[in-house]
């Protein structure tokens, strides 16, 4: 029993790529044709790992050993190889489809070649085969035909990145699966098979950089010492199509470089970083650049020096130009010496700055405008900073969304984003056309989620976490893809192609996302969670350093009503937006009801669309929250004959946390909205088991993802 259990759990180290014997004998046959006799070209690394990769697949799905040829005849059932490689006649198959691709595209087609049925993969770069190679074998474990296949592929956004908050101790900021995967005393020597399994499951997805360190930046790991480490990454990495990144503290030449200042405009400081620079590209060739929290929660930036975003970001994309690489410059700004709405600050601040960027620089802007939350407008900039390549950031990290205790499925949030409509260049034009950079015309684009990752077991720390790392890199290499097949991929691949388990489930996913909005931050309530570890509900706290870190600041709940009035007669936020939606925001008539104390200081008994007060709906919406979670325990329940005991059991035990906490939100923020409102609870709502004193007085000093503190 025991080793049975031990090796179900061991499963969730495998993620998606569980390639699992095919049991349907129609498909079987099927897949064992197509494979019966491959050309796969090995010769580069990147290539290697591809055919590794269905070496270690093929036999497991097939149940046999596969046989490779050493050239390309009209006896090979399946080729794999560059399009430069292949023989003219084959050229002459495939070259219109090759045409079109990015260099890190791919096709994978069924074709007659002198007269056989065989199947071609194929691309323009070694990258696209690897590319493909995933993709082929993900069709294979979620039972998709092959037969004739005819697929053409490429990426819409050029940098696809994890961002990693993982700090030199290797702590993990915001990170609730364990420590940083980054052994920083065993490396460069000892390579872990983590580092080899991370990049398989990241190339399987499509994404090609990852950022290692922190946006709260330790400089020390532009030092000789960190530098011969990360160069072994580098060196994993790089044979599965992913460039690293280092996040750059801006003081690094003071504090690292002994000079005096770090003002971007300083000769010496310029010389420092050209230096630097150069120091990293002859260890990592492909290092693909800096990203930068500057002057921003504490952290040191040009403002220091009466300079300003343009002359920091510039000054190191000069530093990596001739390298090819690139500054991304965080947009993440709210300042404690002005009292506007912190909402609008980083609109305010880099507005004025379009067009000022050398081609090098990217912007990194955070999905929303306060901080990833369950539900959050878009962010203003997206649409309106034309001349700037922006990276869009999601958190896949659930700082707001439960750690990782609560399933919810995120690809619902990050597609509800990608799809807003801006309305900037007329109607149609969405935040996924400003970041695939097809609404400008864009030479660079790109997509951050600050990761989930850790030394746990599963990785992700939540099997269903999982999901969001999936999910992530799926949008990030096409942003229109839809969640809900990004939910079924995800679970033919990860748990089991049964229909009759992937509806419900399926379901129980995409209901999930709104769940957590109901039962934290419902009707457009946002950031009301307890200081520093946000962890639970901590409506009530007002006593932090800064006004705009207080809950009390964003709800504004007092006896008239609740919600942050963002409309011209408060902060007038909503003129950051396009004309269109500037004037539905401002109308309490037709601002969208999830946004609706966003944007609007709303009474008490203001009457809802379904004739409900606000108080009475608010309450009702914590009841659904709380309500929804009841419904996914049953699912989940209804679920069990699919599942492996170890698979049910863990996800149960997170299901009932989540419905513990779902219970301790709804009942802590109406107990405390209710001091304001002075109003029953309606029907249906269940009574509070504590009072608000009680959750008033909740400590945790052991929540996650933050440095513990005691006192
Ligand atoms: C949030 C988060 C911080 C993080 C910051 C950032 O405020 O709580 O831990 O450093 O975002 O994105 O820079």
């Amino acid at each position: 029993m025991f080793t049975m259990l031990h090796s179900q759990q061991a499963d969730g180290y495998k993620l998606w790529l569980k390639y699992d014997k095919i049991e349907n004998s129609e498909l079987l046959n099927e897949y064992a044709e197509i494979v019966s006799s491959i050309y796969f070209k090995d010769d580069n690394d990147i290539l290697k790992n591809a055919k590794k990769e269905f070496s270690l697949a093929l036999p497991q799905m097939l149940n046999k050993q596969v046989k490779y040829s050493s050239n390309i005849s009209s006896d090979n059932s399946l080729i794999v190889d560059v399009y430069e490689n292949l023989p003219n006649d084959l050229k002459d198959l495939v070259g219109n489809d090759i045409e079109v691709l990015t260099d890190e595209g791919f096709i994978i087609k069924s074709l007659t070649y002198k007269k056989k049925s065989i199947t071609i993969i194929s691309a323009k770069k070694n990258i696209g085969i690897l590319y493909a190679t995933f993709r082929f074998l993900h069709l294979m474990q979620t039972h998709k035909k092959l037969k004739s296949i005819d697929l053409v592929d490429s990426p819409k956004v050029d940098l696809r990145m994890l961002n990693h908050w993982d700090n030199l101790d290797r702590s993990v900021e915001r990170g609730y699966a364990g420590f940083s995967l980054w052994n920083w005393q065993k490396l460069p020597e000892y390579i872990d098979q983590r580092y080899i399994d991370y990049a398989r499951a990241n190339a399987s997805i499509g994404i090609n950089s990852t950022v290692l360190t922190n946006v709260n930046a330790n400089a020390l790991v532009l030092t000789p010492m960190y530098l011969e480490k990360v160069e072994a990454l580098a060196n994993v990495f790089r044979g599965y199509g992913i460039k690293v990144y280092l996040t750059a503290r801006f003081s690094a030449p003071i504090e690292i470089g002994n000079l005096e200042t770090s003002d971007p405009l300083n000769p010496e400081v310029e010389k420092w970083w050209s230096n630097k620079v150069a120091e990293i590209y002859k260890r990592i060739p492909d290092f693909g650049g800096f990203l930068v929290k500057a002057n921003s929660e504490g952290q040191p930036g040009p403002q220091n020096y009466g300079r300003n975003h343009v002359d920091g970001a510039n000054m190191m994309a000069t530093a990596l130009k001739p390298f090819g690489g690139n500054v991304i410059w965080r947009a993440f700004v709210y300042s404690e010496h002005d009292d506007t709405d912190r909402a609008k600050q980083a609109y305010d601040e880099f507005l004025p700055y379009d067009g000022k960027f050398k081609d090098n620089v990217l912007v990194q802007v955070k999905n929303g405008a306060i901080d990833f939350q369950p539900r959050e407008p878009f962010h203003p900039m997206f649409g309106a900073m034309k001349k700037t390549p922006l990276v869009i950031e999601f958190q896949i990290t659930q700082e707001y969304l439960g750690f990782s205790s609560h399933l919810v499925f995120l690809p619902k949030l990050f597609e509800e984003v990608l799809d807003s409509d801006t309305y900037q260049k007329g109607k149609g034009s969405t935040v996924a056309k400003v970041i695939d950079g097809s609404l400008y015309g864009n030479t660079l684009s790109g997509i951050a989620g600050v990761a989930n990752i850790g030394t746990d077991l599963n990785w992700t720390g939540h099997p269903f976490a999982q999901a969001n790392w999936y999910g992530f890199g799926r949008l990030a290499w096409d942003p229109d893809l839809s969640s809900e097949k990004i939910a079924d991929e995800w679970l033919r691949a990860t748990y089991s192609n049964n229909q009759d388990f992937i509806e419900p489930v399926k379901n129980l996913m995409l209901t999930s996302r709104e769940a957590v909005v109901n039962y934290m931050n419902p009707l457009g309530l946002h950031h009301i969670f307890d200081t520093g570890h946000h962890y639970g509900p901590g409506p009530w706290v007002d006593n932090l350093g800064r006004p705009d870190w207080n809950p009390v600041y964003y709800h504004q709940a007092d006896a008239n009503g609740i919600g942050f009035d963002r409309t011209p007669s408060g902060s007038n936020a909503t003129e950051q937006y396009a004309s269109y939606l500037e004037k539905t925001f401002n109308d309490i008539n037709t601002i969208p009801e999830e946004y609706l104390l966003w944007f609007h200081h709303v009474p008490w008994d203001y009457k809802l669309q379904n004739g409900n007060t606000l108080w009475d709906g608010i309450a009702l919406k914590y009841q659904e929250g709380v309500n929804d979670v009841t419904h996914m325990i049953q699912t989940w329940d209804n679920a069990k004959p699919y599942l492996n005991d170890s698979e049910y059991n863990e996800v149960k035990m997170l299901l009932q946390i989540q419905l513990k906490e779902a219970k301790w939100w709804r009942d802590a923020c109406l107990l405390y909205f209710q001091t304001f409102s002075k109003k029953e609870l309606p029907e249906g709502v269940e009574k509070p088991t504590q009072s608000l004193e009680y959750y008033k007085s909740l400590k945790f000093p052991f929540a996650p993802g933050i440095r513990p503190q005691w006192d």
